[in-house]
């Protein structure tokens, strides 16, 4: 019931991205990873689930090489495994019910009053329950969070992967969608992996975080062990110093 990285790497052409990326998150964990804007954060989120194939090392999945299955059981894994967007990815056209029940739909065996039961079921876990005939422009932007949210607890992962889930929001709604990290983890006992670049956030909600940097995960601690951190490298982002970056180089 883990996820595992171990010595990622990925590079898009002459540029590296992933330079041995190694990281666990344990059963239940809220591990938070953190790092700049395209440090390679959403990257590693898509190697976990095999959209993206690392150049080198292994990504483990509730005890699965990842990059070593079949379509089939890649397509299977993936099912434990819920993806929330970092832009909600809504489709404009079909109602916030109809947004959650579409993955619902692809899975064999499951009847309509099912679909409806389960939709119902994952749109009152994120407070939208009377949300569902309204259509992803009738929603601000903090519910049409929780929608992205509802869409992918609707499959009953076992697994949740959040990329920057409060990039873009005001400071109450983000404060809104860290509680809610913290609830599925919660009520559903999920394992978590949030990628983000509010440090704020990632204190609030993590059991521990990982500091990115330079496609390697520099320093990985708990809230006070990064926010005590000595390496001026962690330091000069978390506090907001590029100044200790550039004596350091
Ligand atoms: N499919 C891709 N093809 C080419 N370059 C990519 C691709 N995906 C990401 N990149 C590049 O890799 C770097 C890291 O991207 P990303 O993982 O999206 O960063 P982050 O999520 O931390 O902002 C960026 O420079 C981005 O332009
Ligand atoms: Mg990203």
């Amino acid at each position: 019931m883990s996820i595992e990285l171990k010595g990622v790497h990925k590079a898009f052409g002459a540029s590296k991205v992933l330079q041995g990326f190694t990281l666990d998150v344990q059963e239940g964990e809220i591990v938070t990873v953190i790092g700049p804007s395209g440090s390679g954060k959403s990257t590693t989120l898509k190697t976990i689930i095999g959209l993206l194939e690392p150049d080198e090392g292994e990504v483990w999945v509730d005890g699965e090489n990842v990059h070593q299955l079949g379509l089939d059981a890649l397509y299977a894994l993936r099912r434990k495994v819920g993806y929330v967007f970092q832009f909600a990815a809504l489709f404009d056209s079909m109602t916030v019910r109809e947004n959650v029940a579409m993955g619902l739909r692809r899975m064999p065996g499951l009847s309509e009053a099912e679909i409806q039961e389960r939709v119902e079921d994952a749109l009152s876990r994120v407070d939208l329950e009377g949300s569902g005939a309204r259509f992803p422009a009738q929603l601000s932007g903090g519910m049409k969070k929780r929608a992205g949210l509802a869409r992918a607890i609707a499959l009953n992962p076992r697994y949740l992967l959040y990329d920057e889930p409060t990039t873009g929001l005001d400071p109450l709604t983000v404060t809104m969608v860290d509680r809610l990290i913290l609830r599925m983890r919660d009520e559903l006992q999920v394992t978590s992996l949030v990628i983000t670049h509010d440090i704020e956030s990632a204190y609030r909600i993590s059991d521990r975080i990982a500091m990115l940097f330079e496609g390697q995960v520099l320093e990985v601690g708990t809230p006070e062990e990064i926010r005590s951190s000595e390496s001026s490298r962690v330091r000069a982002f978390v506090e907001g110093k590029p100044e200790l970056l550039e004596d350091h180089q």
